[in-house]
């Protein structure tokens, strides 16, 4: 420890970082909540934290920061950051050439990468680099900023190479996810304001998963659109489980996206047996880019074995995957412990149609809880333990 720096301080001040990093915490995962700080003269002039998935690192954030404010080189004593910084290319270049480029000299971690493909190695490059690497293990533990990430990291998760599942869906007051038929043309339950943000929310996935139960009630596209789209060039992939292809050619699913929308590729999983005139005439019918049939293991006669989907999904490169389904899909994947992470709408409509999910979430375990309010809706996030 080098001694102008006071420990104590600068221990006050990732926890502090690490509290900021936590309000983002439903919108990063699988990856860590991280908060980042430019410290001049003992106190942090600039901060930056990870605030979505797939979106810029702490580190460069707290750097572009500083530059906004104009601080001088000369006055940046220190990067402090919570959790070491990244040296392998993700979503985003590594952190260590930012930090390096940007001319700092010193950095203070608090806590390591868990990973031990990459632990310590951000920290080793920053060295090798001449930069001074303070280590303050005390700091901002992960198992108080990011339990879920420790999880996603723990040897038994990386072996079963599965996406990160966000199960999304709204319901009425008593639970149902169909509305009566007399409301939302017994289809919406959600108000304008969740609507919009779940375009927020498809444009941080990499992929979309729904059954055809869906696809034949709602005939959703399940693409980006509005606001969420701009600076998109692709939008997330679309994935439906329709065993014997019941999706008709004439599915909106299949039309090509406007202008000012964004659908990544499409993807039907069907059975093995499938007639094949049947998945050629559904990708003929395809307008959209990029559409493909494939299989997966079958559970029994009806549906996929939904771990084998995944892991399908997996080596697709599919990390964070959305579920947007019926009770039928969802009720699947809760009851073979697929889940890491739910947000729910729950809209002032009263009664509906069909199964809760009641009985799931009064037996689940939901960590982190967080309940809020969106337009006339509530909203609760949570993540699945
Ligand atoms: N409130 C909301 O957030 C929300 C969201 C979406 C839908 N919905 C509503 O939900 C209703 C549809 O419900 P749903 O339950 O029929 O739709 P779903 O869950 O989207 O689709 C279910 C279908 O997926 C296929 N599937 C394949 N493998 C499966 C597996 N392992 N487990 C479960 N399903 C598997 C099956 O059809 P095949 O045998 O044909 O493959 C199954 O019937 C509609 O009324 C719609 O409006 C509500």
């Amino acid at each position: 420890m080098t001694l102008d720096l006071d420990p104590g301080l600068l221990e006050a001040q990732l926890r502090e970082l690490a509290l900021e990093a936590r309000a983002h915490r439903f919108e990063v995962a699988p990856n860590p909540c991280v908060g980042a700080g430019i410290l001049s003269g003992g106190r942090l002039v600039a901060r930056g934290f990870h605030e979505h998935w797939g979106g810029a690192h702490a580190e460069l954030q707290a750097l572009r920061e500083a530059d906004r404010l104009g601080i001088p080189l000369a006055e940046r004593d220190a990067l402090l950051v919570t959790l070491e910084p990244c040296s392998s290319f993700g979503k985003t270049p590594p952190c260590t050439e930012a930090v390096i480029e940007a001319g700092l000299r010193r950095v203070v971690v608090g806590a390591t990468d868990p990973d031990p493909r990459h632990r310590g190695q951000g920290l080793e490059r920053l060295r090798g680099a001449g930069v001074e690497v303070v280590e303050l293990p005390t700091g901002s533990p992960l198992e108080q900023t990011s339990p879920h990430f420790l999880r996603w990291t723990s040897p038994a998760r990386t072996r079963s190479r599965r996406p990160w599942v966000v199960a999304k869906w709204a319901q009425t007051m008593t639970g149902q996810l169909v509305p009566p038929p007399e409301v939302g043309e017994g289809r919406w339950i959600s108000g304008p304001e969740a609507l919009e943000e779940v375009q927020v929310l498809r444009s941080r996935v990499d992929a979309i998963l729904t059954g055809s139960g869906t696809v034949l009630a709602d005939d959703p596209r399940l693409t980006v659109r509005g606001p969420a789209a701009a600076g998109l060039t692709e939008g997330p992939g679309r994935v439906v489980l329709d065993t014997d292809l019941r999706t008709p050619p004439e599915a909106k699913l299949l039309r090509a996206p406007g202008p000012d929308e964004r659908g990544g590729p499409l993807l039907f999983f069907a059975r093995t047996d499938i007639d094949p005139v049947r998945a050629r005439r559904l990708v003929e019918a395809s307008e959209a880019p990029g559409i493909e049939v494939t299989t997966a293991r079958m559970a029994d006669r009806t549906h996929f074995d939904l771990r084998d989907v995944l892991e399908r999904l997996w080596e697709r490169g599919v990390r964070r995957l959305m579920v947007e389904a019926g009770p039928s899909l969802l009720q699947a994947l809760f009851d073979a412990g697929l889940v890491d992470q739910v947000r729910i709408y729950t809209g002032s409509v009263r009664g509906g149609e069909g199964p809760t999910l009641g009985p799931w979430l009064a037996q689940a375990r939901l960590e982190q809880r967080m309940d809020s309010e969106v337009g006339t809706m509530a909203r609760l996030d949570a993540f699945v333990s």
